[in-house]
Parts: structure tokens; C-alpha cells; sequence
């Protein structure tokens, strides 16, 4: 647990934004004008003042008091601004990605300083060098580090948790998880994916390192089952599974809730409606990953990306998701649906502010180090959306 100079409610700031000048960390900025509670002490950080400034004077058009919001020059390379920064917040969120490469220093200062730390990853190498890395110094210190607050992993996550509640078995519960989704990837988000497709083997040794440390529950078990290609009976859509960082997650809430019951299984897939447009997904995917593995196609690609840019308003205002689950167990099935709008950017951008807001404000279980969004915050995070405008069902 945190000692006495750690305490968070000794800080003077609730929520610090690392990265506040990027495409997703300015709009998580304009969310937090927009919606955070009266009297929150936050603050924006970068490297960069000017860059930090133009995105103040954005946010003074929301709200005027908001031309006095502080600025904190804070870089990913320098430790020291990092250690400074978070001694002083309840909360970081970082948005500066790739986050295998800026990532960690962050996660190391947040998880000795005893601070909470949310990001936007849907890089597992990040995430499980990070646990076999930080997660026993944050455990000790009283710090909550949830990675992928974003469309990875939080209506995956937070679904399969609403679909355990909604099945209510006492058996063992089978969920499936199939998105669907339109909308365009900004240039951090393209260079980030690059970087986890041309990095199979590492993330596999990763993945193995952290299984080697990592405490299993007991008398319990929890597991993400890779499906096969299939029409689904219970929905009528074709599915292809969708292998992101998302089912492990799932897993992770799974393992560390006892509601999951005794024995839980998640498998996560792409839907589409018409065989067609399966075979349609499968080829893209098939083709962005073979681009991945070849150096110069990488390169090349990487280099018609610029990072900071992404889909302009209008682009994001058709923007939409929907995550459906059907889940199995004591004979019974239960079909449920998450839905929202651009699952990239604006609802990203809102499921990490709330999910910062939750954590600094709300009455959630007593946990510590590496956890899940559905571990750490729950109810109160789901409440949180619900009021945002994100729609949990069951249908
Ligand atoms: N999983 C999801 O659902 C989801 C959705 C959206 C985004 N993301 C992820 O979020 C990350 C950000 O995406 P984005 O499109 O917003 O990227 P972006 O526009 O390129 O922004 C990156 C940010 O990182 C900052 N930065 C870079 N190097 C830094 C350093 N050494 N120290 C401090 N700050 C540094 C940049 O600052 P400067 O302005 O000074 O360059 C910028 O503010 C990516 O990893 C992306 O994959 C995930």
C-alpha cells in the first residue's frame, strides 16, 4: 500500500495527460473540458510547450478558465520530468504511442511513485514486458496500472463482464465476443499496429515470460480459445477470429473475478453479415500483416503515414461500433450488445477520460498493480459509459 508521502489524495493535481498534443490525446483534452467534474485539477504535458499551448488555447474556447490550465513539459526520454510529474497526480494517462517505444518509463515512474496510469495500448508485447517488469513494484507501492482503456479493450472487456452477470451461471461459462465496426485509423494507431504485427516472436516470448510469473486462480480457470472461421448459429453472421490483445484481457478479468465462475472461456472474432465480406476482411488483414513482416513495404507505408494526423470530424461523425457476445452456461444463452459511435477516436478518447475520471474519484475494489478495466473499476466504470452515451443490452 502506498506510503504516507505517496498517498494520492496528497496531490495536488486529480489527473495529468501525457501526450496531450497528439490526434487522441487532444481530443481526451476537449472530453475533459467538455465533461469533467467542476473543480478538477488537471493538467496538460508534452515535450513540446508551443505544441502544449496551441491545444490550451483550443480548450479555452470550451471553457475561458481553462487559459490558466497548467503545462507540464514532461519527456518519455528524461526519467526525472517523468518522476516529477506523477509525484504530483492522482491519475496519468498517456497517449504517446508506439507504446513499446515511449511506453515504459512512464509505467516504471507511475508504479514506484504509487500513481494510477491509463493508456490507449493494443500492444501485447508492451503490456506483458510491462507486467513482468512493474507489476510486484506496483502492487507494493498501491499503484493501479490498466493498459488499453481504449476501443482496445474496454466494450470487449467490460462486455464479457456484463454478459457473466447477465448469464448468472454457477457452471462453467462460454462467451463469445464479435465486432463490428466502421471507421478510419489515425497515423499513431497505423504506425502502433505496424509495430505489433513485425513483432510476432517477441511477443510471444513475452507472452511466455509473463505466464511463467504470473499467479493463476485457484481451484478456477480462464482461458481465451482461438475460434475458427464460422457462421454463428445464435447471431447469423459469419465470424473470423480477430486475434488483438482484446481476448487476452478478457481472460485476465476471467482469472481474477470469481463471478467468471469455475471455468471460463472467451473467444473473440470480426463478424460480417455476408460470406463475401468475410472473405474481404480476411484478405486485408492478411495483406496488412504480409506488408509488416517485409522491411521496406514497412518502411514504406510507414512513410505515406505521418503520425498526428487521423479522420477529421465529419469522417469520425460516421464513425461506429458494436461489440455483440453471446454467452453459454447452465444450459441457458444470453445474447448482449455494446454500442457506440467512432470507436477509434471520439469514444476512445471518452473511455479513457472516464476510466482516468473513475479511478480518481470513484469508490472502486481495493486493487493494486497490472489489472483489467473490468478488475479495477467495473460497475462504476460501466455507469461511467452508460451516462457518456454507450449503450450496454442485452437483446
Ligand atoms: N487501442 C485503441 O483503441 C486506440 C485508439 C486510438 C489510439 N490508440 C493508440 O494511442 C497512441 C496515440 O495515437 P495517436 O494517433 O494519438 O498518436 P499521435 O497523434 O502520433 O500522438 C502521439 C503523442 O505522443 C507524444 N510523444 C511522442 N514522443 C514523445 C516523447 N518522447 N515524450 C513525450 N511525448 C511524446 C507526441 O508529442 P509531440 O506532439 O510533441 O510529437 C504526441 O502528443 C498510439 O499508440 C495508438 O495506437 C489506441
Amino acid at each position: 500500500m502506498p506510503s504516507a508521502a505517496q498517498e494520492p489524495s496528497s496531490r495536488d493535481l486529480d489527473i495529468v495527460l501525457l501526450g496531450a498534443t497528439g490526434f487522441t490525446g487532444a481530443l481526451t483534452a476537449e472530453y475533459l473540458a467538455d465533461h469533467g467534474p467542476t473543480g478538477l485539477r488537471w493538467a496538460l504535458a508534452g515535450r513540446n510547450r508551443g505544441k502544449l499551448e496551441a491545444v490550451r488555447d483550443k480548450l479555452a474556447t470550451i471553457d475561458p478558465a481553462l487559459a490558466d490550465l497548467e503545462l507540464i513539459e514532461a519527456d518519455s526520454g528524461d526519467r526525472a520530468s517523468l518522476d516529477a510529474m506523477v509525484r504530483r497526480a492522482k491519475v496519468v494517462i498517456s497517449t504517446v504511442g508506439p507504446y513499446i517505444h515511449f511506453g515504459e518509463p512512464l509505467v516504471a515512474a507511475c508504479a514506484e511513485a504509487g500513481t494510477d496510469y491509463v493508456d490507449l495500448t493494443g500492444e501485447p508485447l508492451f503490456v506483458d514486458l510491462m507486467y513482468v517488469a512493474h507489476h510486484a513494484t506496483a502492487v507494493k507501492s498501491g499503484a493501479r496500472i490498466v493498459h488499453s482503456c481504449g476501443f482496445d479493450s474496454i466494450p470487449h472487456d467490460l462486455g464479457a463482464y456484463y454478459t457473466v452477470k447477465e448469464l448468472a451461471a454457477k457452471g462453467p461459462v462460454a462467451v463469445r465476443g464479435v465486432v463490428r465496426a466502421g471507421g478510419v485509423p489515425s497515423g499513431g494507431t497505423f504506425h502502433s499496429a505496424m509495430e505489433i504485427m513485425s513483432r510476432a516472436r517477441e511477443t510471444r516470448a513475452a507472452a511466455k515470460a509473463r505466464r511463467a510469473v504470473e499467479r493463476r486462480p485457484e481451484g478456477r480457470s480462464s482461458k481465451a480459445v482461438a475460434g475458427k472461421p464460422h457462421r454463428d448459429k445464435v447471431l447469423g453472421w459469419w465470424l473470423l477470429p480477430l486475434p488483438t490483445i482484446d481476448p487476452a484481457i478478457v481472460a485476465r478479468s476471467g482469472a481474477a473475478l470469481p463471478a467468471y465462475g469455475p471455468r471460463f472461456t472467451y473467444s473473440h472474432y470480426a463478424g460480417a453479415k455476408k460470406p463475401w465480406n468475410a472473405a474481404g476482411v480476411a484478405l486485408g488483414a492478411g495483406a496488412v500483416m504480409a506488408s509488416a513482416q517485409v522491411a521496406p513495404l514497412r518502411n514504406f507505408l510507414l512513410g505515406r503515414v505521418k503520425q498526428g494526423d487521423g479522420p477529421d470530424e465529419a469522417r469520425r461523425a460516421k464513425s461506429w461500433f458494436t461489440v455483440d457476445f453471446v454467452g453459454e452456461g447452465d444450459g441457458r444463452t444470453v445474447h448482449t450488445r455494446v454500442k457506440g459511435g467512432d470507436p477509434g477516436y471520439g469514444e476512445t478518447s471518452k473511455m479513457l477520460a472516464e476510466s482516468a475520471l473513475c479511478l480518481a474519484f470513484d469508490d472502486n475494489p481495493k486493487t493494486a498493480g497490472s489489472v483489467t478495466t473490468a478488475e479495477a473499476m467495473g460497475d462504476n466504470l460501466m455507469a461511467r459509459l452508460v451516462a457518456a452515451g454507450i449503450t450496454f443490452e442485452t437483446r
